[in-house]
């Protein structure tokens, strides 16, 4: 037993002399959507779940976890590369608390948007209330740090958020509602205009260092290519129309909010070109499939309609761009986040 001690003492002091080292990030503190959810919608009564197999085939443990993946998703490996956790826990999972908490945090939820909305179609947490959620942590993190490394950590913290999809994908394509109120553009300046009132308000709670995800290539998601009925398999260019006009609002935003608010820095993380380079070139990454996901068929199978007794579940998840019909698989999420932590890095660290 001694001489197991000893090494194990000595690795521990070695990876906080490195995290020390090298993260001038204290924390990762998450907001969004199933793109960044670690299971905070296993604790709501909604149906908008993840956390039952074949979910999770790929985590530690092979556990599904309430992620949308079979394994884990980017602010997992963005805070692994900040020397930081491997695993960002969900603020409402009570096997953590807040010495979990101070290091990095989930407050997102799946099928949520930045419309408020969007969150009502599954009854699952908007993103006000993500934030009210945000404000209840501060003050549980001041009494259990104190004031003055509290604001550290609060200032130090990178804050990932990703959210939008849903908004398009649940709710305007979807739903009559949006589309009789909006034109496409005029909802894309209405999100726009919430996500900057979002920045707005972290930044007034003490948040310095933000990434701002912009939409995916939402045509060739597996789900939008089934609606495809004039090419089918094919990406919809419209829906990719939208999403790079949405994009290129938000970087102007995010410039903007550069600009405005002192020491504030956010970045633009750009989620479409990312994933647009795996789904059209998918053999440079080692991928063989792009159009469908690993699980099922590709046409609605997320969620409770993506379960262990539905069929059709591929053997080796690696080779898929996506792991269900909306969301990325785990090797596309360390992909993407490979990339985008050196740039981070650059920025933040
Ligand atoms: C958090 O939970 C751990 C056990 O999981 C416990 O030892 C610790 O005291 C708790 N911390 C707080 C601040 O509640
Ligand atoms: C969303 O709902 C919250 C809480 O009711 C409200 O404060 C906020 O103004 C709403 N946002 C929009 C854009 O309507």
């Amino acid at each position: 037993m001694a001489s197991m001690i000893f090494p194990c003492i000595f690795f521990v002091q070695y990876l906080a002399i490195a995290s020390k080292s090298e993260a001038k990030v204290s924390a990762i503190i998450v907001f969004g959507d199933s793109s960044v959810d670690s299971g905070n919608n296993n604790f709501i009564p909604t149906i908008a779940k993840g956390n039952f197999e074949p979910y999770g085939r790929d985590f530690p443990g092979g556990t599904p976890t309430g992620r949308f993946c079979n394994g884990r998703l980017p602010p997992d490996f963005i805070s692994k590369g900040f020397g930081l956790k491997p695993i960002i826990p969900a603020y409402l999972d009570p096997a953590f608390n807040i010495s979990d908490f101070a290091t990095g945090v989930c407050f997102a939820s799946a099928a949520t948007g930045y419309d408020n909305a969007t969150a009502d179609i599954l009854k699952v947490i908007p993103l006000w209330k993500e934030v009210e959620y945000y404000k209840e942590y501060q003050k549980k993190l001041r009494a259990y740090l104190g004031d003055r490394a509290a604001n550290e950590v609060i200032s130090e913290a990178l804050y990932v958020n990703s959210i939008g999809t849903n908004d398009f994908v649940e709710n305007y394509y979807a739903l009559p509602k949006r589309k009789s109120q909006f034109t496409v553009q005029q909802y894309e300046d209405f999100l726009i205009g919430i996500a900057e009132n979002l920045v707005r308000q972290i930044y007034n709670l003490g948040a310095r260092k933000l990434s701002l995800t912009g939409l995916p290539p939402m045509g060739c998601l597996p789900v939008q290519r089934k609606t495809n009925f004039h090419n089918p398999l094919k990406c919809l260019e419209e829906r990719n129309k939208v999403a790079l006009e949405f994009n290129g609002k938000l970087k102007a935003t995010v410039a903007k909010l550069n600009k405005d608010l002192p020491r504030l820095k956010v970045f633009f993380a750009d989620a479409y070109n990312l994933l647009f380079q795996l789904i059209t070139k998918p053999s440079q990454s080692g991928f063989e499939v792009v159009e469908e996901g690993c699980r099922g068929t590709g046409l609605f199978e997320t969620g409770i309609l993506c379960n262990r007794h539905t069929p059709l579940t591929c053997p080796d998840a690696n080779k898929y761009v996506f792991w269900d019909s909306i969301h990325p698989s785990q090797r596309t999420n360390k992909i993407i986040s490979d990339q985008l932590v050196p740039l981070l890095k650059q920025l933040f660290a």
